[in-house]
C-alpha cells in the first residue's frame, strides 16, 4: 500500500512511522518545516522530486498512491481533505475534522460524493482500556446506564505547553479546547451510550492563565526572569530534564542542552505563562442529554496533576469507576444494603506501548483493514465522527450564549451555511 504524508509533524510521523514498519510505502511528503521534511524523507527513503512544501503542492501532482494521512494543524484540514479525496486517495485524517461546523459537514458530503473512506483520528475508541469499558457496558454488567461522569484531567503542565504557549492556545487559530482536547471525548460518549446527543449547556472561561495573575516582577520571557528558579512553569524546568522526549522535542528538533536552552530562550515555549496571547479556556464544564435518555457531564480542566481521563458510569444494578493512568476499571453490583458486602471486580486492561494507550497503532491499525478489505468500514468512520465534533461546536455555542442548544437545532443550522 502507497501512502503519502500531509504534515510530518508530532503525529504524522506517527502513523507514518507505523504504516511504514508494516511494509507499506511513504510514497511523498507535504511539509512546510524543511528540516521536518528532510527528516521524513530520509527515514522513509522519499526521493527529493517527491518531498513538497505545502500539502497544496503535493495535491497538484497526480495520486501517488491508495491514502493520505492528513496531520496538518487543525484549520488546515478542510482545504486538503476535499482536493485530496477528489485526486482518489483515501484518507487517515487527523481530529479536528475541522474546528468550524460547516466546513466538517462539507467533508463528510465530499466523503460521498467522491466515495472515498475518511477514518478521523479518534484513536481512544481504538484503545483497549475504553474497549473494556464498552464491553463491561455491552455486557449489561452494571444493567442500563442512567448516567455518567466524565473528567478530561488535562494535567496543569500539559495545559500550559500546549493551551497557554503552544499550538493550540487561540481558538481563531486553532479550536476552541472543547473541540481541540474533547472531541475524543464526546466522541467516547457516543460511543459508550449509544446514542447521538441531544442537548447540551456549558460553562467554562480562561480564569488563571492571564497576566493579572503574574507573580510580581515576572518577566515576559523565563530567560528574563527573576521569579524562575522557584516557578514551577519555568521553561528551564518544564522542558529541559525531558530532552528527547515530549514535551521538550516539539521545542525544536535539536534536543541537545543548547538545542533546548537557544528555543527557550527565542522559541514560544520560553514564554511567561501568564504573558501568553492565548485565548482558550482553562476550564470548561459541560451536561449533556442524549437521545436514549442517559445523562452526562463533562469536567474538562488544566488543574489537575495527572493528565488522565476519569469516569463513573452509574447504571441501574452497578458502577464502573475507570481511571486510565492507573489502568483500572472498577465493576461493582450494588448491594442490598450498607453492611452487605458487594460484588467487584477489578479489571487492568492490557497495555500498550504505543501512545494515547495503544490507539496511536490501534487506529493505523484499523485503516490498513479497511484499506485491504478485512474490514469494510473503519470504527471512526466520518459519519460516526462528524457527530462528536457537532457536540463539541454545540457545546461552545452554549458557554459563549450562556444557552442550552438543541444538537438538532444546531445542526439544522449549520447544515442552511454548509459549504459546496
Ligand atoms: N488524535 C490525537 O489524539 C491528536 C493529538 C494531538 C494533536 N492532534 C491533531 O493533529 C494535528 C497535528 O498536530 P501535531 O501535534 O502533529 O502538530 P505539529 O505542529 O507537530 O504538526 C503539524 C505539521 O504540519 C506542518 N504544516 C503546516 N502547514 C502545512 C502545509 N500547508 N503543508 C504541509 N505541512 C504543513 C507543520 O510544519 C508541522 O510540522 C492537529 O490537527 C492536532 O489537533 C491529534
Amino acid at each position: 500500500m502507497k501512502f503519502v504524508l500531509i504534515g510530518a509533524g508530532q503525529r504524522g510521523m506517527i502513523y507514518a512511522k507505523y504504516a511504514y514498519k508494516k511494509g507499506h510505502e511513504i510514497a511523498a511528503v507535504a511539509e512546510t518545516d524543511p528540516a521536518k521534511r528532510e527528516i521524513a524523507a530520509s527515514e522513509f527513503g522519499i526521493p527529493a522530486e517527491r518531498c513538497y512544501e505545502t500539502g497544496a503542492a503535493l495535491l497538484a501532482a497526480p495520486c501517488m498512491g491508495e491514502a493520505a494521512i492528513i496531520a496538518t494543524m487543525d484549520r488546515d484540514h478542510y482545504s486538503e481533505a476535499i482536493p485530496a479525496m477528489e485526486k482518489g486517495y483515501h484518507l487517515l485524517l487527523e481530529k479536528p475534522i475541522s474546528p468550524d461546523p460547516a466546513e466538517t459537514l462539507a467533508i463528510e458530503k465530499a466523503a460521498e460524493r467522491t466515495g472515498r473512506q475518511i477514518t478521523v483520528c479518534h484513536v481512544l475508541r481504538y484503545s483497549p482500556f475504553f474497549r473494556e469499558i464498552r464491553r463491561v457496558i455491552a455486557e449489561g454488567r452494571i444493567g442500563r446506564v442512567i448516567t455518567i461522569q466524565h473528567n478530561e484531567n488535562i494535567g496543569n503542565f500539559h495545559i500550559a505547553h500546549s493551551f497557554v504557549r503552544g499550538n493550540w492556545r487561540r481558538s481563531d487559530l486553532s479550536s476552541p479546547l472543547i473541540m481541540q482536547k474533547s472531541c475524543h471525548d464526546m466522541d467516547l460518549l457516543v460511543w459508550l451510550t449509544g446514542s447521538k446527543c441531544s442537548s447540551v449547556a456549558s460553562f467554562g472561561d480562561l480564569t488563571y492563565f492571564r497576566k493579572e495573575n503574574a507573580p510580581e516582577g515576572a518577566a515576559l520571557r523565563c530567560c528574563d526572569c527573576p521569579l524562575k528558579d522557584g516557578c514551577r512553569f519555568s521553561a528551564y524546568r518544564s522542558y529541559l530534564p525531558l530532552a528527547g522526549n515530549w514535551p521538550a522535542t516539539v521545542l525544536t528538533d535539536d534536543q541537545s542542552e543548547e538545542g533546548l536552552l537557544e528555543a527557550i530562550r527565542t522559541g514560544p515555549y520560553g514564554r511567561c505563562v501568564y504573558h501568553c496571547d492565548n485565548n482558550v479556556c482553562d476550564h470548561q464544564v459541560t451536561i449533556l442529554k442524549f437521545e436514549n435518555g442517559i445523562t452526562a457531564t463533562f469536567n474538562l480542566s488544566g488543574f489537575t496533576n495527572l493528565m488522565t481521563r476519569t469516569m463513573k458510569i452509574m447504571g441501574e444494578d452497578g458502577e464502573i469507576r475507570a481511571s486510565e493512568a492507573e489502568n483500572v476499571i472498577e465493576v461493582t453490583r450494588f448491594a442490598g444494603n450498607s453492611t452487605e458486602k458487594s460484588e467487584s471486580e477489578i479489571i487492568r486492561p492490557e497495555q500498550s506501548t504505543s501512545g494515547h494507550s495503544g490507539g496511536d497503532s490501534g487506529i493505523v491499525e484499523d485503516f490498513l483493514n479497511m484499506l485491504e478489505g478485512r474490514d469494510s468500514v473503519s470504527a471512526t468512520e466520518i459519519h460516526e465522527s462528524v457527530e462528536s465534533h457537532m457536540m463539541a461546536c454545540a457545546a461552545e455555542e452554549a458557554r459563549l450564549t450562556g444557552s442550552v442548544v438543541s444538537l438538532a437545532d444546531f445542526r439544522r443550522k449549520i447544515e442552511g451555511t454548509t459549504k459546496a
